[in-house]
């Protein structure tokens, strides 16, 4: 069927390192256009829709997901779970193929990796996967693109996450090794990284030599870290797990304690939104934090995807 052929953006995993990095420099290509106040020669998306189907909330994936497709000339088109038939009236199979027959893509910030696959199965158009609850794909092509501005050779830096082992991580930690950069990701006792992800890893570490430690010592991950990541403790969808959460994560937020052992020029990240208890006022409002140069990345990396999966059809320039 067509679905075989087409290249969905399910995890940065099903890139090769070529093509992850080749998105990298696209979005980074599309910026300087932009900062430079130039628009794409021909509009290659003008009369189509893009669909934006989000079961969840969210600012920045729907914010630089429209905007990528007004950027090449196509209406972006919202559904939210409040406004289309889905889940109520209509199942995930009739949704899917009456969507893909109108649209040219259907960006898709589902509950599960489960319900992407399904997408991807169904969909007569390129899926982009906008956060489902294993993968966050293009907020890892945006901190990479984050990363590449702040530092001139990536080779050989340290990532410390101290965090949540979820959907941002698992993505971050294999772009950030196709770089060649070492990860170093801190949990709570009795949260794990998931094995496919350390799989993974072990893959990448053969073709690149970055490294990939797993600890549940924040301390051992910030200690010379070039780079300190989080993410909040409680993704969306574990709500009613928020007390036993938050208690886990005791002694895991990023302060100055903390960033004291990291490199002296450290740079802070955050996929966004950020609460309190994961990192201190002091760190997130910094200098070293580049949170807010990293939130608008987010439209460059929606360009390059647009670009490579929609207009391109899976071929990367
Ligand atoms: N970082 C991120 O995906 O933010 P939103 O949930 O606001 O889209
Ligand atoms: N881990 C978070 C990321 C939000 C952008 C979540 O899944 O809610």
């Amino acid at each position: 069927t067509a679905s075989n052929t087409i290249r969905h953006l399910i995890s940065i995993s099903d890139l090769t390192t070529p093509e992850f990095k080749s998105l990298v420099n696209r979005a980074a290509y599309h910026k300087k256009l932009i900062k430079s106040k130039q628009k794409p020669a021909t509009l290659p998306l003008q009369g189509e829709l893009a669909a934006l189907l989000f079961t969840k909330r969210s600012t920045r994936t729907r914010i630089s997901s429209e905007g990528a497709a007004a950027y090449f000339g196509a209406q972006p088109m919202f559904l939210g779970k409040e406004d289309i038939q889905l889940g109520v009236n209509e199942s995930f199979y009739d949704t899917t193929k009456v969507i893909s027959s109108m649209t040219s893509c259907i960006f898709a910030r589902v509950n599960s990796h489960a319900d992407i696959q399904q997408l991807c199965e169904h969909s007569s158009v390129p899926i982009i996967n906008s956060l489902c609850d294993r993968y966050h794909p293009l907020q890892a092509i945006c901190d990479l693109l984050t990363i590449t501005e702040n530092f001139n050779e990536l080779k050989g830096l340290k990532l410390a996450w101290i965090g949540d082992s979820n959907n941002v991580i698992n993505d971050l930690a294999i772009a950030a090794m196709k770089f060649g950069i070492n990860v170093s990701i801190a949990t709570p006792n009795g949260i794990e990284m998931e094995q496919f992800i350390i799989d993974e890893a072990r893959k990448i570490t053969n073709e690149t030599g970055a490294t990939l430690e797993l600890t549940h010592d924040p301390k051992i991950a910030a200690t010379d870290a070039n780079i300190l990541v989080t993410d909040t403790f409680v993704s969306m969808g574990e709500e009613s797990q928020t007390k036993e959460k938050l208690k886990q994560f005791s002694g895991f937020q990023i302060n100055n304690e903390l960033t004291s052992l990291a490199k002296d020029d450290y740079k802070f990240m955050h996929c966004l939104p950020r609460h309190k208890e994961e990192v201190s006022d002091d760190v997130f409002y910094s200098d070293h934090s580049v949170v807010f140069p990293e939130a608008e990345n987010r439209l460059y990396a929606a360009i390059a995807t647009l670009e490579a999966f929609v207009i391109n059809k899976g071929q990367f320039l």
